[in-house]
């Protein structure tokens, strides 16, 4: 009935714990709220957030495998190759055809999880989407770009309609703003984008606002190929950030008191974009005029989750299924100490608390 929200998880940049941050999320969030139903789309072809959603490991890796290989895979791949097979203005497929319960799969995920599955066959079919969205519009009422990047839209409207139920989408991306980070950008109300505490980190948040939004003055050639020209021209909202998860910054500073949500260059370069276009970011009842509130405004700390982590995700076990003890990983014993995993379990419930 309801979407509540939908957030895709990005940055430009890879290995900043996007995958990682959206199996938590989700699972945290579903147990945080029974009455609502958690989505994942993963739209990354590395599936990582699927495997741990499923069982992480290699029972989670086998689970995404036998659902990419069904006749119908039950991924973002067998959705989309519907869809764009259907053409434009045929009616959508029934999503539960596709959309899987990850309790189904892995017991210790809440019931109320559902996924719609990465696939590694995203990457080789990534230039079929592309043509589908490069297709000369031959009726006025249906333009193949606008078409094609509402994909993943349409399919969370049809969920939500279909059900009496509300909904929290959670999306997981590639780093690359390839076509289908263009589709999980645009299917998105908001972003969440971590970060890391090195320089390319920073870099890369910049590179952010230029594919999303573009360069001003627009570049001479490829400025009217762009995702940002194409979406302005279709009347496409383009998702603001939400909240920059500045994520294990603890890593480098070795002090578990002593971090900050942000490092110092990223945050000047983030505070430098918000006070030129603070529509690149969600809005706040007080918006935030010195570098010190906007990180208090936007910035959420994530602390390196160390061994908890490491199982966790090896496990796909949701934090709150970790208890003290030792837990095979790989064929070795692994300690987790209860302490350790209540730390991650508030730092998560801090980034939650930054999610409505
Ligand atoms: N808070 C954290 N504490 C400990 N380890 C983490 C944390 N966040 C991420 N990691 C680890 O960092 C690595 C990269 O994380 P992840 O795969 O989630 O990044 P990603 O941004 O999804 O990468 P990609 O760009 O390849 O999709 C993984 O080994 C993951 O376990
Ligand atoms: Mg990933």
């Amino acid at each position: 009935m309801t979407v509540l929200r939908s957030y895709a998880i990005w940055n430009n940049k890879g290995g900043v714990g996007k995958s990682t941050i959206a199996f938590h999320l989700a699972s945290r969030y579903a147990e945080a709220h029974p009455d609502v139903n958690v989505l994942v789309i993963d739209l990354c072809p590395q599936a990582n957030s699927s495997m741990m959603l499923l069982g992480g490991g290699t029972a989670g890796e086998q689970h995404v495998l036998d659902l990419c290989t069904e006749a119908t895979p039950k991924t973002v791949v067998g959705y989309l190759s519907t869809v764009i097979a259907g053409g434009a203005g045929a009616p959508l497929p029934n999503p539960w055809r596709y959309v899987v319960g990850a309790n189904d799969y892995n017991k210790l995920m809440p019931d109320n999880v559902f996924l719609l599955c990465g696939d590694g066959n995203l990457e080789p079919m990534a230039p079929a989407i592309s043509a589908a969205a490069a297709a000369p519009a031959l009726t006025p009422t249906i333009q193949p770009w606008k078409w094609i990047h509402q994909i993943f839209a349409n399919l969370i409207d049809k969920i939500a309609e279909a059900k009496d139920e509300e909904w929290m989408v959670f999306i997981d991306t590639n780093p690359s703003f390839s076509i289908y980070t263009e589709l999980a950008v645009s299917a998105a109300q908001r972003l969440i984008t971590p970060v890391n505490a090195d320089d390319s980190s920073r870099v890369a948040t910049n590179a952010m606002f230029i594919l999303l939004h573009g360069q001003t003055p627009p570049h001479p050639i490829y400025g009217t190929w762009t995702y940002a020209a194409q979406a302005q021209k279709h009347g496409l909202t383009v998702p603001a950030i939400h909240v920059i998860v500045g994520n294990r910054l603890t890593q480098y500073d070795g002090a578990a008191t002593a971090f900050k949500s942000l490092s110092d260059a990223t945050a000047d370069t983030l505070f430098a974009a918000y006070s030129t276009h603070p529509a690149y970011f969600t809005i706040r009842a007080a918006k935030p005029k010195t570098l010190a509130a906007f990180r208090d405004a936007y910035a959420v700390a994530l602390r390196d989750f160390n061994t908890a982590g490491v199982v966790s995700a090896h496990l796909g076990r949701p934090l709150s299924a970790m208890d003290q003890g030792y837990y095979d990983v790989h064929g070795q014993q692994v300690k987790v100490n209860a302490d350790r995993v209540q730390e991650c379990v508030e730092a998560l419930d801090t980034l939650l608390a930054s999610i409505d």
